[in-house]
């Protein structure tokens, strides 16, 4: 599977992109400027020697090349980048990261703005209609994704309209040592799934640290049949 990240070279989206490839996926570095990809992959050769499973492209290509497309750029960014890859990404899944948390905007980053489609996922999704939009990643920092020595502590939680498309990239994230994919259905859930993220901002600002995460339980114990 090639995944493309858009927006890769920020610190999710390196994040993601280091662990995909340690994990042997074909990654593309998608940026709005070849040259710093490039960059980032350099990073990721650095960190992952001798890994040979990472390229670097604009975003446009990457959307292109890749079968599996995650977005991973600021909200004010979002609608520009998403119209940029418009064509591209008809028919792919497109694991979207984004949060609007007011910060994004100049205000707090333990409060999520009001978004008039419901959540920032949704929003991708109306944007592009025929992309196959999934909410992910949200609430894990990208600081978990960096301790490469280290499962990732955190459930990841998911939600989307497109029941093939979420089973298709399910295996795909759960290659990241520890992640385990909670699906929670339909996309209109993103607009709870976003606002766990402040919280847990909220809780690293308390205790801090930077590694605050969510994990469900309970989901095997007591079947009803
Ligand atoms: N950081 C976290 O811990 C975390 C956790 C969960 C979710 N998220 C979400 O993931 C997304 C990315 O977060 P991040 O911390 O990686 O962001 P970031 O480092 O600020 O930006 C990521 C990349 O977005 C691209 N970009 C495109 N248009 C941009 C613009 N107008 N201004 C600035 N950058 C632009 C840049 O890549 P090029 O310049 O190469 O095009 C940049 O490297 C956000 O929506 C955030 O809410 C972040």
């Amino acid at each position: 599977m090639k995944v493309g990240v858009i927006g890769g070279t920020g610190g999710q989206g390196l994040g993601i992109s280091i662990r995909f490839v340690q994990a042997g996926e074909d990654v593309i570095i998608g940026s709005r400027t070849v040259d710093k990809a490039e960059a980032a992959v350099v990073k990721i050769k650095e960190v992952l020697p001798g890994a040979m499973n990472v390229r670097a492209m604009n975003n446009q290509d990457a959307a292109h090349e890749a079968d599996v497309l995650v977005l991973t750029v600021p909200l004010a960014a979002q609608k520009e980048i998403l119209l940029s890859i418009k064509e591209e990404a008809r028919g792919k899944p497109l694991l979207d990261a984004t949060i609007p948390l007011e910060s994004a905007i100049g205000g707090s980053a333990t409060k999520c703005l009001y978004l008039p489609e419901g959540s920032a996922a949704q929003r991708a999704q109306a944007l592009l209609p025929e992309a196959k939009v999934i909410c992910a990643f949200n609430n894990i920092s990208k600081s978990w994704w960096m301790v490469i020595d280290e499962p990732i502590d955190c459930d990841c939680l998911i939600c989307g309209d497109d029941e093939d498309a979420k089973a298709m990239v399910t295996p795909l994230i759960e290659k990241v040592p520890g992640l385990r994919v909670i699906d929670c259905g339909p996309l209109e859930r993103a607009s709870i799934i976003e606002k766990i993220t402040p919280l847990l901002i909220g809780l690293n600002i308390r205790n801090r640290c930077q590694f605050g995460g969510i994990r469900i339980t309970g989901l095997d114990k007591g079947k009803i049949c």
